[in-house]
């Protein structure tokens, strides 16, 4: 079992980044071989709309998405990860989620099948439910793609990667949905 995980913050080590590897841990546990990609480290321009990709299935930019295309067809399943910015995912996040757009084909049928994903959302604010409609949305999003959420690890309020491998009940949870994608 190949498990690709996709990180959208910049901070390679920051909460996200702890919370995926920790995902990638349940996995890993289960045989899974997986890769990492910080994305939000990377050069991924937005969409630019020339519509070649309708055609072809291929993007014509060139620049570090073109890689991840093939990561993302080769995995049997997805991990992303972004931390919440402004209300939304990060902008590294959004321009990879644009450029998914090569992968939707006729009748919006996702040309990589359908691939279960495991999704880490991190936020700087405690309550839980303050951007549930924009996690719902970003699911949605994911899906049109190809890629099913079957399990949101939602993490409130944690300043670094000390405080996620501290909190127990966090590492548990992130753990077991690591197993569950392999199921
Ligand atoms: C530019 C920027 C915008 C942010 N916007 C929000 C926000 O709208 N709501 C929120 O709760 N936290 C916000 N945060 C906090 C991050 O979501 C939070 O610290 C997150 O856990 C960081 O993850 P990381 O350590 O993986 O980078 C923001 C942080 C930055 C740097």
């Amino acid at each position: 079992m190949k498990i690709a995980a996709f990180i959208g913050s910049p901070r390679p080590d920051g909460v996200t980044d702890a919370v995926v590897r920790q995902v990638l841990c349940g996995a890993d546990d289960k045989g899974a071989d997986s890769a990492v990609f910080h994305i939000g480290l990377l050069h991924i321009m937005g969409c630019h709309a020339c519509m070649k990709c309708r055609k072809t299935g291929v993007c014509v930019l060139d620049d570090d998405m073109k890689p991840l295309f093939e990561e993302l067809i080769e995995a049997d399943c997805i991990i992303l990860g972004t931390p919440i910015y402004f209300y939304y995912m990060t902008a590294q996040m959004k321009a990879f989620t644009d450029r998914l757009f090569s992968l939707i084909g006729e009748g919006f049928k996702s040309r990589l099948g359908r691939k279960k994903t495991v999704f880490v959302v991190t936020q700087g604010a405690d309550d839980p439910d303050l951007f549930s409609s924009q996690i719902e949305s970003m699911k949605k999003a994911w899906g049109m793609a190809g890629l099913d959420i079957i399990e949101t690890v939602h993490v409130c309020a944690l300043e670094n990667a000390e405080g996620v491998m501290e909190d127990e009940e966090l590492m548990k949870r992130a753990f077991m949905a690591g197993q569950d994608l392999c199921r």
